[in-house]
């Protein structure tokens, strides 16, 4: 099973960074696969370690990918960086062990350090209309636009039936890139 999670990590520098990651867990391992290049394979080598967030705030997952990534964050308890405040629940991941790859390694994790901050609401068709659009609008270069525009029209239902204020703000930030997408002549 994959979860669809927000990966927080910092360089050396301390200078944090969030991600949305889809993580599994293997062998009481937390696996991490990040596409090449990316700044969590970089944070995630340079201190060996990361946070996996549980977070049902979809805003962060849409504004990460559209250029809002300043969201409040607090020091983690026993690696170097920090979790999101809003978050449900974080873990504490140390780096273990490294399958690479030209394309996509595998970051194999030990959670050391696991909190909960809040209970889980029960599942949101609008929170998984935003994911399932953010990651149509991660892959924007490579989709036809009717996939895209087929996709995105299904989505909405569960939106409209169902969302509410973060998830409507979410949504809006996807349509907005999907919009500046086409005005650039993408599709
Ligand atoms: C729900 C969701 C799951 C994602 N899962 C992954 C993933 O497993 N690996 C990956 O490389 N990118 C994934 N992405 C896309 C990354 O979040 C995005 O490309 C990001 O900028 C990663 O690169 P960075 O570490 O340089 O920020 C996902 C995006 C979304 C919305």
């Amino acid at each position: 099973m994959i979860q669809e999670t927000l990966i927080t990590t910092v360089n050396t520098k301390g200078v944090p960074h969030i991600a949305p990651m889809g993580v599994s867990v293997q062998d009481q391992q937390i696996v991490i696969l990040p596409f090449k290049p990316a700044l969590t394979l970089d944070n995630l080598l340079e201190t060996k370690s990361a946070v996996v967030n549980y977070c049902d705030d979809v805003r962060i997952f849409a504004g990460c990918l559209t250029g809002r990534r300043d969201w409040p964050l607090l020091p983690a308890e026993r690696v170097k960086g920090s979790y999101l405040a809003d978050t449900l629940a974080h873990a504490e991941l140390t780096l273990e062990r490294i399958e690479d790859d030209a394309v996509r390694p595998k970051l194999f994790c030990k959670a050391i350090h696991t909190v909960n901050h809040k209970p889980f609401q029960g599942f949101n068709r609008a929170q998984y209309s935003v994911l399932e659009a953010a990651i149509l609008i991660s892959r924007l270069g490579r989709l036809q636009w009717e996939k895209i525009e087929t996709e995105l029209n299904y989505l909405r239902i569960g939106l409209e039936k169902t969302g509410g204020d973060r998830e409507w703000q979410a949504w809006g930030w996807l349509m907005e890139a999907v919009e500046q997408h086409r005005q650039r002549g993408g599709f």
